[in-house]
């Protein structure tokens, strides 16, 4: 099983679900073999780490950022990935757009794995305070879980 996450930078909210899905995947389920990245549907911030303020918060819950760095979604992404998880609305149409026809329903919306959540989308932090930070984290904490759960009950039926 291999997830991609995505959102516009690749700097703040993508890389943030990519260190919190891989930490409870290693903690939860290291047997399942689930391989895990993220990509943005910009190029602003290629190789570029995450954003200082998505390092602090995360490093504040126990996750390490530092070794991440930007990319873009590229075709190939398309074929590789069993799931491509936008993060908002906006990147979920991009992705819709730009994927092949085969490919498009592997293209989901990650906080439908939240559905306590109160909002569909994980807010763009970029331009925001720093709440906006714990907000992104607290919401993809939860989508995390629900996001293993939902794997745990494919791999069974497989
Ligand atoms: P992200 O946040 O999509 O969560 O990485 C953003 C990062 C950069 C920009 C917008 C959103 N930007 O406009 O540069």
């Amino acid at each position: 099983m291999k997830v991609l996450f995505v959102c516009l930078g690749n700097i703040c909210r993508s890389p943030t679900a990519e260190i919190v899905f891989r930490e409870i995947v290693a903690r939860e389920a290291p047997d399942l073999g689930i391989e895990i990245d993220s990509a943005g549907t910009a190029a602003y911030h290629v190789g570029s780490p995450p954003d200082s303020r998505s390092r602090q918060a995360a490093l504040r819950r126990g996750y390490d950022m530092s070794a991440l760095r930007a990319r873009v979604v590229e075709t190939q992404d398309f074929s590789l990935y069993d799931l491509i998880l936008a993060m908002d609305r906006q990147n979920f149409d991009t992705l819709k757009q730009r994927a092949p026809t085969a490919a498009r329903e592997r293209i989901r919306m990650f906080l439908e794995f939240a559905p306590d959540a109160e909002v569909t989308d994980v807010p763009d932090p970029y331009y925001g305070g720093p709440n906006g930070f714990e907000e992104v984290l607290d919401l993809i904490e939860a989508a995390a879980r629900g996001l293993l759960q939902h794997i745990r009950t494919e791999a069974r039926r497989a």
